[in-house]
């Protein structure tokens, strides 16, 4: 008998506990060969215990990214390194695997405990620790306007099938508000719901945060590798906001795994399946952006087998009463001045009043007011006054929807050393969207 399987004959009684343990255990000994393997690996492999134990495990697993090796070597552990392998079902399956070097006495390397998980598994414990979970409900949808109504009872008709969708309208209408709810209602509400807002990365960052990327994909890649949003997604909803600022280049690759339902990771070269509904939301004319080569028409028609339009809040007025209250409800508790109403001409001006922000910037306007006026009764002069601020705010969600300005880099260098290199203030300044600032800096 070898030395090293000598070590481990005395605690085979105790291993058997682990045929109760959902995670695949093994022990190996130096030379790579089995001494112990508990259920989990019987099923994944289907073999029984007497194929396994004794057996190479060169020759017995069709991994070929051994990593046992390099912690025998290094006397190191191996935490959460991701592989792949061929089940013998033929189904290829991903795991997320540590791997413990075990010494003598001596202190020498006589084996390894090799230990995984499926990935599936330790994505959902990630998405339920990072709380990746969707808040919003039909029911938490103020308004009680004929537009509202039938924008809810599409998306509810929608959310049961399980198809992708677009939905559209102005900046603070409630996009996001009804991806959340139609995953909520959908058979996947115990899925995770994640949101990648298109516009807030530079171009050749959304890829990986998309995909993903492999250990050594580029430059800086994380040992290990990355997940992306689409595998983190698996089982639910992926949300991709501001659709319409996703590169082109990257649109075919997006349709790639609309269609296919698989994704590959940068630097990757398997294929990895993926069951996600994509829901995605824009507030720019994509059917115009389609017209003008800026949006592939295919994937136009992939993300959008239904549609939801969200109205603007100025051809919902009835609307406006209803949300201003649930605001200044909202607010009340922290309100030290005591419980609002508002007085019939107030409520006059807030219906009068176009609300280019729309919702959102009503919920800015009340918040507000709650903070300004400090009598119980909202006067109209109290609603007119919080206004100011409010043009401003709609002045630039306007501008969101508009045809970005030309900016040279010479007056981006400018409002960056205005603003302390701050990439966000500096974009706000000039009127222009942070990709945009990211582009003009990478063609210095
Ligand atoms: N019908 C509604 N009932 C209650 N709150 C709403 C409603 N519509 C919007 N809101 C609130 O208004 C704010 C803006 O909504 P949301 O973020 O969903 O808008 P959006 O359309 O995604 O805007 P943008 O295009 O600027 O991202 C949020 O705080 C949201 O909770
Ligand atoms: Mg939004």
């Amino acid at each position: 008998m070898k030395e090293s399987r000598r070590h481990f004959s005395e605690i085979s009684d105790i291993l058997r506990c682990f045929d109760y343990v959902d995670e695949a255990v093994n022990i190996l000994d130096r030379d790579g060969v089995f001494l112990y393997a508990n259920k989990k690996v019987e099923d994944l492999y289907g073999l029984k215990r007497e194929q396994i134990i004794g057996h190479d495990i060169v020759e017995l697993v069709n991994r070929k990214d051994l990593k046992i090796f390099d912690v025998m070597e290094s006397g190191k552990p191996m935490v959460d390194y991701e592989f792949s392998a061929v089940l013998r079902n033929g189904n290829k399956a991903y795991f997320l695997n540590n791997i413990y070097p075990v010494f003598d006495e001596a202190n020498e390397v006589i084996g390894v405990c090799d230990i995984y998980r499926s990935y599936k598994r330790s994505i959902s414990a990630v998405n339920k620790i990072l709380g990746f979970h969707a808040t919003y409900r039909f029911q938490d949808i103020i308004g009680d306007s004929p537009g509202i109504h039938r924008a809810v009872k599409r998306a509810k008709d929608y959310a049961l099938t399980n198809k992708n969708i677009l939905i559209t309208g102005e900046s603070g209408t409630g996009k996001e508000l009804f991806a959340q709810a139609i995953h909520n209602y959908s058979k996947r509400c115990e899925g995770p719901f994640i949101a990648v807002n298109c516009a807030s990365f530079p171009a050749e960052l959304i890829e990986s945060e998309l995909f993903g990327y492999e250990e050594g994909a580029f430059t800086g890649a994380r040992k290990g590798g990355n997940i992306g949003k689409f595998q983190l997604a698996d089982g639910g909803t992926l949300f991709l906001d501001e659709i319409g600022e996703m590169p082109i280049h990257l649109q075919a690759k997006l349709l790639r795994a609309a269609e296919s339902k698989t994704i590959l990771r940068i630097g990757g070269r398997s294929e990895i399946p993926v069951d996600v509904r994509v829901i995605s939301a824009t507030n720019r004319d994509l059917l115009k952006m389609v017209r003008n080569n800026e949006f592939r028409t295919d994937l136009y028609y992939r993300l959008s087998t239904f549609s939801v339009e969200i109205p603007p809040l100025r051809s919902r007025t009835e609307d406006i009463l209803a949300l201003a209250v649930y605001f200044l409800n909202r607010t009340a508790a922290e309100d030290e001045n005591g419980p609002k109403t508002f007085s019939a001409e107030a409520v006059q001006e807030l219906r009068r009043y176009s609300w280019p922000g729309n919702v959102r910037e009503l919920e800015n306007v009340i918040y507000r007011i709650v903070i300004n006026c400090k009598t119980p009764v909202i006067q109209s002069e109290d609603v007119v006054n919080n206004f100011g601020f409010a043009r401003l705010e709609s002045a630039s969600a306007e501008q969101r929807t508009k045809p970005e300005k030309k900016v040279g880099p010479e007056e981006l260098r400018g409002a960056l050393a205005a603003t302390g290199g701050n990439k966000k203030k500096a974009a706000e300044l000039l009127g222009i969207s942070r990709r945009t600032v990211y582009r003009i800096l990478n063609q210095r």
